[in-house]
């Protein structure tokens, strides 16, 4: 085990300026698929673990597979979870993200209620293949729609309607659009200054509780007695089994759930789309898959059963693929809790570490031609590809997988099933992505959407 032999030698790295340390070049745009200019510039200078600061804070960055894989699969012991300042600020103190052991456990375990197989075999698969309709027919009529902010709207209204019985449609107040550049805020310079990312976030979060807050007041005067949405499990769990030890936690768990899922998602959409839309053949391929699941059906307008959507495997292809090059969580962050000796390297205790996924899901070793979009070459792999895996880590590693990464899934296949079957689209302008953290569509993708020729 290398990781306990004793050389005390550090990574190689620069702090760069005072303050900002290496924070412009880190948030600079590059319009391409390939690695990151910031990270390969220093992959080359100094190999795949390096030392740097951003956000005011010392880092340890990795690129090295070895290093990512030990630090998920030694989550809890070797290392622990630890998110930079403006990320808890936002996200807040109490969210899950702060939480260990069996806490995070039983965290999860409430979360799973609402976003595991069942939920979202009974009740999600149909709440999203209405919205997507509904949204799909309300696009028609315009010239064109940014995609990532329709979509985000759409999967808005699915979340806050199971979480807090919200109705985006009736609704006066755009609750979801409290966050512009969200991503962007959460990986940013915590400085509160009007104009910045992170002020406009914290503005939002603080608009965002006052809503939340007066909700849970009023829910709980009112009598009830069946659970109808999360928000009332999160009663129930409060009042019950006191293991969510005070309102504070509930609240920030509403907040995470409500704004971690579609601002992601709908990228992962938008990636979709964009890369078939420049991919003829792949595009044909995923009509036909759905083409023929319409075709097998009594009524081809049913409703898409739970076993038709486990058929789609091209669309599953699709989605891996998109989320493969998109890198959607550019980033994710520990801490040592030991110090860790790896490569000739130590790591210190204490050491604030920031893995790049993006190291693996383009390494032309693991990825032949890895900027290339092959939704094919992910046939026979054994599924459930998209869990944790040493090649795929767009939702994270093992023990704190993405809680909503089958719904994600879920709400991608459908998109794709609903649009590719009834509609055509144009592509109108934009959809370069930028590998810039928090920025994967600067500028937006228009599309134009058309009925089935
Ligand atoms: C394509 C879409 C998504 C991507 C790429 C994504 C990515 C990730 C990643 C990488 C992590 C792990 C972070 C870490 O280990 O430090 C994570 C965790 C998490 N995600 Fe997602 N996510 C997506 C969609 C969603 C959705 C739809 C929801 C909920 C509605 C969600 C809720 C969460 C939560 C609550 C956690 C924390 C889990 C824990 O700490 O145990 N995500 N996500």
């Amino acid at each position: 085990r290398r990781w306990n032999s004793s050389s005390p030698r550090l990574p190689p790295g620069s702090r760069g300026f005072p303050v900002i340390g290496e924070s412009l070049e880190f948030f600079r745009q590059s319009p391409s698929l390939e690695l990151f200019p910031f990270f390969k510039r220093r992959l080359e200078r100094y190999g795949p673990i390096f030392r740097t600061n951003l956000f005011n804070q010392d880092l340890i960055v990795s690129m090295d597979q070895e290093l990512n894989n030990l630090v998920f699969q030694q989550e809890e012991k070797l290392f622990q979870i630890w998110y930079p300042e403006s990320f808890m600020r936002i996200l807040g103190a109490d969210c899950i993200i702060a939480t260990l052991g069996s806490f995070h456990k039983h965290m999860r375990s409430l979360v799973l209620k609402l976003l595991g197989p069942e939920n979202l075999r009974l009740v999600l698969l149909h709440d999203v293949q209405r919205a997507t309709q509904a949204s799909l027919l309300s696009w028609l009529d315009q010239p064109s729609i940014e995609l990532k902010e329709a979509t985000s709207s759409m999967i808005f209204s699915v979340t806050s309607k199971r979480l807090i019985s919200y109705d985006s449609s009736s609704s006066d107040g755009k609750l979801w659009k409290q966050f512009d550049a969200f991503t962007r805020g959460l990986i940013a310079f915590p400085i509160y200054v009007p104009g910045t990312a992170f002020y406009k976030c914290m503005q939002g979060r603080k608009n965002v509780m006052k809503i939340l807050t007066k909700m849970l007041d009023e829910r709980k005067r009112a009598s009830r007695q069946d659970s109808v949405d999360f928000l009332d499990l999160l009663l129930d769990d409060l009042k019950k089994e006191k293991l969510l030890r005070n309102e504070k936690i509930a609240l920030d768990l509403l907040f995470l759930l409500l704004f971690a899922g579609f601002e992601t998602t709908s990228s992962g959409i938008t990636a979709a789309l964009k890369f078939l839309t420049d991919d003829p053949k792949a595009l044909q391929e995923l009509i036909e898959e759905h083409q023929s699941i319409r075709k097998r059906r009594v009524d081809p307008d049913s409703e898409i059963t739970w076993e038709e959507y486990k058929s789609m495997k091209f669309t599953s292809h699709v989605i891996h693929e998109a989320l493969r090059l998109s890198n959607i969580a550019p980033v994710m962050f520990r801490k040592a809790t030991e110090d860790v000796h790896i490569n000739g390297y130590t790591i210190p205790k204490g050491s604030k570490i920031m893995i790049d996924p993006s190291s693996v899901h383009l390494d032309s070793t693991v990825y032949k031609d890895p900027i290339v979009f092959n939704p094919w070459r992910w046939k026979g792999t054994v599924e459930p590809v998209g869990g944790a895996s040493k090649e795929f880590m767009a939702f994270g590693g093992e023990v704190r997988l993405c809680v909503g990464a089958d719904f994600a899934k879920l709400q991608m296949a459908i998109f794709l099933h609903c649009l590719v079957t009834k509609y055509r689209w144009k592509a109108i302008k934009g959809g370069t992505m930028s590998l810039s953290p928090g920025l994967q569509f600067p500028g937006g993708f228009h599309i134009q959407l058309l009925p089935k020729a």
